[in-house]
């Protein structure tokens, strides 16, 4: 496996490249979600990057940043062991050198949702992802369905600003009781993890509810609501159905829709989300 920590080295490598790259950019703290991306990668690409870059201009003031976790050999280790072609892990220096003044503003899609409680935030992601493709030049981008609207904002800037790159949107992984998987999950106590399946139960609550026939969105937020507030230990920031390509909300869900939810855990904060649809749309993968 090639480790290569600079956009320079990067450079260099790719131009010795032949054939495809599947890229699956990452913050570290690698898990099975991560290696996911990584498998859907390998079987479609000759050679897969991973990089693994803490990216400061995504993160708020007030944010995890400093305390982000940062498993440098152990995430070299698992890159290793999953076969990936080559390791990129550039360091702040190098990606953002003085000087550097120049942003991705997405649009209306952004603003909202995570958007809403971190401004800034999907300028950053923009930014960082488009640096990122400019220097790994990958055939294909591998993203996770857990940022649900990462992704979708990654597609449009994609397609907005014609990035050669083909998107490809990959399931959550989960642990055995639902929870997805993330690099956050680490900061939750014993206690904390227990019950942090809330969430997932929450989500498959509202998707059976829809499948039965409740397809106001009012009521399936409230009943989400609810059953955060009933098991405690959390403050539900978002719960929403929404239009899958666009993200915004919907009152009546017609076939299929998108329940999004934000919630924190004492201080905490997890996302996850679920396609749900009415009774007489038909099965969903995974149903
Ligand atoms: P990070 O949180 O490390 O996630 C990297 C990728 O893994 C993202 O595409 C994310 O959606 C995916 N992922 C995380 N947990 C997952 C799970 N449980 N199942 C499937 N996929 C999962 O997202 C970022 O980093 C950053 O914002 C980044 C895109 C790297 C830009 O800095």
């Amino acid at each position: 496996m090639h480790i290569i920590e600079s956009p320079e080295a990067m450079a260099r490598w790719r131009s010795s490249v032949r054939g495809d790259i599947g890229f699956v950019p990452t913050m570290g703290a690698l898990h099975e979600g991560h290696m996911s991306l990584v498998e859907a990668s390998r079987t479609s690409h000759p050679c897969t990057v991973v990089s693994v870059f803490v990216n400061p201009t995504q993160f708020g003031p007030n944010e995890d940043f400093h305390k982000y976790p940062r498993p440098v050999e152990i995430d070299e280790a698992m890159c290793l062991s999953r076969g990936v072609d080559a390791l990129y892990r550039p360091n702040v220096e190098t990606m953002y050198p003085p000087g550097f003044q120049t942003f991705v503003e997405p649009g209306a899609m952004a603003a909202r949702w995570c958007g809403a409680s971190r401004p800034g935030h999907f300028r950053g992601v923009c930014s960082v992802v488009l640096k990122l493709l400019n220097q790994v030049s990958p055939q294909s981008i591998y993203l996770g369905e857990k940022d649900a609207q990462q992704l979708r904002v990654i597609r449009r800037m994609v397609s907005d600003l014609n990035v050669p790159v083909q998107v490809t949107g990959c399931p959550i992984a989960r642990e055995k009781d639902g929870l997805a998987m993330s690099s956050r999950n680490r900061y939750l106590s014993p206690s904390q993890r227990i019950g942090a399946d809330a969430l997932f139960r929450g989500l498959i609550a509202a998707k059976d509810a829809c499948h039965e026939g409740c397809r106001h969105a009012a009521d399936l937020e409230a009943g989400f609501r609810n059953l955060l507030a009933r098991e405690g230990g959390w403050e539900c920031e978002y719960a929403a159905v929404v239009d899958d390509d666009s993200l915004e909300p919907i009152n009546l869900v017609e076939s299929k829709a998108l329940f999004i939810v934000a919630a924190r855990r004492g201080t905490t904060r997890l996302i996850d989300n679920m396609m749900i649809s009415g009774p007489d749309s038909a099965p969903m993968a995974g149903d």
